[in-house]
């Protein structure tokens, strides 16, 4: 008997799969099967019957998934996502560890959840060009939002604009976990339309999404600016300058990830809360 026989076998046979909290299992023997079908990981001789059979338990297991989902997104359109949300944070904290490693940032289980549940309509493909100081399109990871809801305080009057917002995942789920405005700006039209529709199919009155260069917009409702590197050199010290102005007239927090840490640290007019890590959020005051 072939190995994918056996999985099926023993798949077929075992209905825990299909209570909606064993996510991060189902998430597992998707991956599994997907190997065997994707890289043929099958025996010589296996039939058609048995990758019918095999695309049929896939199917199964997604529209589980997908139910799960959209419970999940009732819950948010209602108002009341935040608990549910840190509830599988909470539980799966232990299974926080990447998955796989892209320069250095690894996503998780988490960020297969997050992507069901914010369903991101496909964008179109990039048309604006990036520049050698701008970075390219990479969501922060699920986790590092949620440790980033987590000790940043933010309070209703806060407003939390983050700079360079891709398809809008840290304004989505800050809008989702807290009372706080969240306003992205990024230079990809197409990004943040797509952000917008997520935000409205979701009830989302406190996160909106503009497409703009962020060296022309307007930083005066800001409290809080987020910035996973999105952008170094020449424009990084253009939009520091353009914060440490804004800084004079009030406090502001810079939240930050990746390679901009450590450049943003050296600011005499910045005050980390903690040592800056670069593996994870790190939080500034303007003095
Ligand atoms: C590393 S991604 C971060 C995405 C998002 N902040 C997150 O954490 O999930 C950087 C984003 O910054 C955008 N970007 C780069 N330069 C920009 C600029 N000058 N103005 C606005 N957005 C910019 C890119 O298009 C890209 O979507």
């Amino acid at each position: 008997m072939s190995t994918l026989q056996t999985l099926l076998e023993t798949l077929e046979q075992d209905d825990s799969l299909r209570r909606p909290e064993q996510l991060r299992q189902r998430i597992e023997v998707l991956d599994r099967i997907e190997t065997y079908l994707i890289h043929g990981q099958h025996q010589e001789g296996e039939d058609s019957a048995l990758h019918r059979r095999a695309q049929a338990m896939c199917a199964d297991l997604e529209a589980t998934n997908r139910e799960l989902y959209q419970s999940i997104r009732r819950k948010i359109q209602q108002g009341s996502g935040a608990g549910t949300l840190f509830e599988w944070v909470n539980a799966w904290s232990d299974a926080a560890r990447p998955l796989d490693q892209l320069n250095g940032i690894g996503y998780d289980f988490l960020d297969v959840l997050v992507s069901g549940v914010l369903q991101f309509e496909e964008p179109g493909d990039r048309v604006t060009e990036l520049t050698p100081d701008m970075l390219f399109y990479q969501p922060t990871p699920a986790r590092d939002i949620f440790d980033f809801i987590s000790r940043a305080k933010l309070g209703e009057k806060d407003v939390v604009i983050d700079l360079g917002s891709g398809l809008g995942h840290v304004s989505l789920l800050t809008a989702i976990c807290t009372r706080t405005r969240c306003i992205g700006i990024e230079l990809e039209a197409a990004y943040a339309d797509c952000a917008n529709k997520s935000a409205q199919s979701l009830n989302l009155h406190n996160a909106t999404f503009i497409a703009q260069d962020v060296r022309s917009a307007d930083f005066s409702s800001g409290t809080v600016f987020y910035l996973y590197t999105p952008f170094s050199g020449a424009i990084l010290r253009h939009v520091l300058d353009m914060l440490k102005l804004e800084a004079a007239n009030r406090e502001i927090r810079l939240c930050t990830l990746g390679p901009c840490t450590p450049v943003i640290a050296q600011e005499g007019w910045l005050k980390a809360v903690d040592t800056p890590d670069i593996d994870r959020v790190a939080i500034f005051h303007s003095v």
